[in-house]
């Protein structure tokens, strides 16, 4: 079996249309998404609708489609994720909204042996940054291989003997997943990467070959960016997208 693994699209229409369009990342038996749909970006609407157009998909909620669900609060946000919640909340039509309520917080525990969370396996709000928070992450992961977002950083953390460590990951990195080792693997994001590479990053899994591979592509970043400083959403929105930051 053959599993896309991408998160984090907020909104980012251009990036996410430009993901559909290649064909390794579409050629697969089954779509998991780690949550975030929304967010930050211009297009909340018609980044759901296409969203919704895709078959054979698995997906949980990430924090930012709960607040703009209007399940929860944007108080603990930072300023400018809270006004781009408020703002895509006005935006989102009733029935949007509606598909965003309806997603299930994760995490998911998908054909029995892939774990997909949208910050960790424990609290769908916590950030996996160090091992230190990835060990906490492992302890409640019932399947050998698990997949977060929420950082927006592609990494790979892994425990073997009970001793945790990390992948170092360059472009197009594939790697062969050993029997004996746990993983916790985190695909980058499609709508806004912060790991100081403005492309967006997905991950490819061969349950079969037993690979993963990590994937990213352009897209027309100026024109997203025009988008948003044309709908009067923070700058830094903009221009982040540029610095991958
Ligand atoms: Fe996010």
């Amino acid at each position: 079996m053959k599993y896309l693994i991408f998160s984090d699209i907020h909104s980012n229409l251009e990036a996410f249309e430009k993901l559909l369009s290649i064909k390794k990342a579409t050629e697969v038996d089954k779509y998991l998404f780690l949550g975030d749909l929304v967010g930050y970006g211009a297009n909340p609407n018609e980044t759901i609708e296409l969203f919704k157009t895709i078959n054979k998909s698995h997906y949980i909620r990430g924090n930012h489609d709960k607040v703009i669900a209007d399940l929860e609060s944007s108080s603990l946000f930072n300023p400018v994720a809270a006004f781009s919640a408020e703002w895509s909340k006005i935006q989102t039509s009733k029935e949007n909204q509606e598909f965003l309520k309806n997603i299930k917080r994760g995490p998911e525990i998908v054909d029995h042996f892939i774990t997909i969370c949208h910050g960790s396996t424990f609290d769908e709000d916590y950030y996996v940054f160090s091992m230190f928070e990835a060990v906490e992450s492992f302890k409640f992961m019932e399947t050998q291989v698990g997949f977060f977002g929420h950082t927006h950083f592609p990494i790979i953390y892994l425990l073997r003997n009970d001793k945790i460590d990390i992948v170092p990951l360059s472009k197009n990195i594939k790697i062969k997943l050993d029997p004996n080792t746990r993983y916790l693997i985190n695909p980058g994001s499609i709508g806004q990467p912060r790991d100081k590479d403005p492309d967006p990053s997905f991950v490819i899994f061969d349950s079969t070959r037993k690979e993963v591979h990590f994937q990213r592509f352009p897209y027309d970043i100026k024109k997203t960016q025009r988008k948003i400083r044309e709908v009067g959403l923070p700058e830094i929105l903009s221009s982040r997208l540029e610095s991958g930051i």
